[in-house]
């Protein structure tokens, strides 16, 4: 089988196809044959060891995907040969064929195909955690969320129209702000041409947000705190910008708001059973076409360097799935 290699760390062109022996499930173990696997910015550090997750090398990239299992090891009694499975890995999702823990799996809806089921698990597992749980977004409330054409954005974007609640698109070309307006959202900001602290204001009627969705960081996240509304909601999500801001604390104090840190991982590590019934809520608006995963681009195994590139290069809208079969 074929799987994309990381032997040193560096860019997504240092990245190799090699031929690796077929994988054989060990005990509570599941061998899956990968239809589709999920590419998420943290792909594009990871490489680099720029991220918190530092795996050993070498070692195969990705971390979500979709397909059919090949066979089960010993012990495992909830899967067998056949089942459509999606699965939530540290490493080896950028492969023809994955041994996976049998904790890792959940059954594929019916319904869905391999790309979007590649496609969901962290970026929507991620706004949902944030926006649900963190954030308590309510219905009537006014969330702004920055990078929003990117793949958690687009979902919290979702997520937020889901709940009722008001959604502003903030991202840095018109094309995609017009990805995010077929997505729900009800307003638009490019921050690329706009004043961003001026089109908040004029966006909330002076109001300001009462939730903000942050996955960019760099220069816009002062500006976007100055302009919360009282009682405000900040999200951390991440520093796609590959900045890591600093905030002044009296402006917390001045709107009485809160700074809200959102690690998804570490959540779904810890709190599996309320990872799972996010989860749940998830699939049912799938199912209820509440909410569309968009995938804007699909690459064979051999382009998998391609991708993270062009996500690097901020080129990609909502998800891009990499097809390992082909
Ligand atoms: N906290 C968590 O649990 C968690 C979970 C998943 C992801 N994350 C983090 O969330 C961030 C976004 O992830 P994602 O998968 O949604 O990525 P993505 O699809 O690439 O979206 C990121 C967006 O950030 C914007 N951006 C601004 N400056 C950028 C730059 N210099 N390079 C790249 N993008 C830039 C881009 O939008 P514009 O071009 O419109 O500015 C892009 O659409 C990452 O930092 C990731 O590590 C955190």
């Amino acid at each position: 089988m074929k799987a994309i290699v990381c032997k040193t760390w560096g860019p997504p062109d240092s990245l190799r196809v090699e031929d690796l022996p077929d994988v054989v499930p060990g005990p509570g173990q599941v061998s899956i044959d990968v239809q589709a696997a999920g590419v998420n910015f943290p792909d594009v550090l990871i490489i680099q060891n720029k991220y918190q997750f530092k795996p050993e090398l070498p070692f195969t990239p990705g971390s979500e995907l979709a397909g059919v299992v090949r066979a089960v090891g010993e012990g495992v009694t909830q899967f067998k040969a056949g089942d459509k499975v999606i699965a939530f890995v540290s490493t080896g999702a950028f492969a023809q064929q994955i041994a996976a823990p049998v904790q890792a799996l959940m059954p594929m809806p019916p319904g869905l195909d391999f790309d979007t089921a590649a496609a969901v698990t962290l970026t929507y597992g991620t706004s949902h955690h944030a926006v649900v749980d963190r954030a308590q977004l309510k219905a009537g409330e006014t969330m702004l969320v920055l990078g929003a054409a990117g793949g958690v954005g687009l979902a919290a974007i979702e997520i937020g129209k889901a709940l009722g609640a008001r959604v502003i698109a903030a991202a840095s070309t018109d094309e995609k702000l017009e990805v995010c307006k077929a997505h729900g959202a009800d307003a638009t900001i490019n921050y690329s041409t706009q004043d961003l602290r001026e089109a908040i204001k004029a966006a909330t009627e002076g109001k300001g947000p009462d939730v903000i969705y942050d996955p960019v960081g760099g220069v816009y996240a002062e500006p976007a705190f100055r302009s919360i509304a009282w009682r405000g909601r900040y999200l951390v999500i991440g520093f796609a910008n590959g900045e890591i801001p600093k905030l002044p604390l009296n402006l917390p104090l001045l709107k009485g708001a809160s700074l809200v840190g959102v690690f998804w991982g570490e959540f779904a590590r810890r709190e599996p059973k309320a990872n799972l019934a996010a989860m749940r809520e998830l699939m049912g608006w799938m199912a209820e076409g509440k909410i569309r995963p968009h995938i804007s681009h699909r690459y064979a195994l051999a382009e998998t360097p391609q991708a993270l590139n062009d996500m690097a290069a901020r080129k990609v809208t909502g998800k891009v799935v990499i097809q390992p079969q082909r």
